[in-house]
């Protein structure tokens, strides 16, 4: 039998079956499973996720690594539909003025819509990029849902204060906690959208996105309608490889 780290330390069999090993050619383990079966889920089902398995999601979450440790987030969790729905409606209207100023094509500024798209573009390059410049216009046209009906959200707010680069903390935080959701059965899919609640000072007050914190990423989580997990294509990027004083190229 092949002796696992897990064996080294508790001197029994391994709990995990094929974790905390490496043998040549064996199959993906539990962790490496979630981490590539993963899918972002935007359908849910009518069903709320127990409070239990919310807070054991939240834990995965809280143990997340972060420079410093100084764990820059705080975790608000809606479960109030007409709260949500309240939100997708604002975040709805938002989306319609940036259309209505941004979108050359279809504004009734015209020429000056233009001109704005190409400022705004500018200045935030990575906002206004094509894909979420087009889930602006889809949101707007109600073709997009904020939450896609999940029934429970968490929102992790940025404490502005964190070491470093608090928003490379949050995106570990939030991984961690999809991971852990995806591993219990459970659909999640991020919302970046959210961040449109910023303009809202209703929203801000209600939900502590004051300083020092702020409205960054959400998390839609509830039990997923069909099977939506399964690999998804990802780019294979080239990658240097250094070693032995040489460097090649990898795959
Ligand atoms: C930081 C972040 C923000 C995202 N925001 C949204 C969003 O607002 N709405 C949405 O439907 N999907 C959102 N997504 C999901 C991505 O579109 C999705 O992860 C990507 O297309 C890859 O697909 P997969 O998650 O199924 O592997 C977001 C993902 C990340 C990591």
């Amino acid at each position: 039998m092949v002796e696992t780290l897990t064996e080294k330390k508790h001197g029994k069999e391994a709990a995990f079956g094929e974790m905390y090993v490496w043998r040549e050619g064996m199959d993906w383990n539990p962790v490496e499973r979630v981490i590539l079966e993963r899918r972002s889920v935007r359908k849910y089902r009518d069903e709320q996720v127990p409070e239990k398995l919310v807070r054991r999601i939240l834990e995965a979450g809280r143990f997340a690594p972060s420079a410093g440790n100084a764990q820059p987030w705080r975790f608000v969790v809606v479960r109030d539909r007409d709260m949500l729905d309240e939100m997708e409606k604002y975040v709805r209207w938002r989306c319609q003025i940036l259309k209505f100023m941004l979108d050359w094509e279809s504004s009734p500024l015209g020429r000056l819509s233009w001109v704005l798209s190409q400022i705004y573009i500018r200045l935030m390059p990575n906002k206004l990029h094509p894909i979420p410049f087009g889930a602006i216009r889809l949101i707007a046209d109600g073709k997009l849902k904020l939450f896609h009906g999940a029934p429970t959200v968490i929102f992790i707010l940025e404490d502005v204060r964190g070491v470093s680069k608090p928003q490379v903390d949050i995106g570990i935080c939030g991984q961690n906690m999809v991971l852990a959701a995806h591993s219990l059965g459970l659909g999640t899919c991020w919302v970046g959208f959210v961040e449109l609640l910023k303009f809202g000072s209703k929203w801000k007050k209600k939900l502590g996105a004051t300083w020092p914190y702020r409205f960054i990423e959400a998390i839609a989580l509830g039990y997923p309608v069909g099977e939506p997990d399964g690999m998804v294509a990802r780019e294979l990027h080239e990658i240097d490889w250094w070693e032995g004083g040489r460097k090649r190229s990898v795959f």
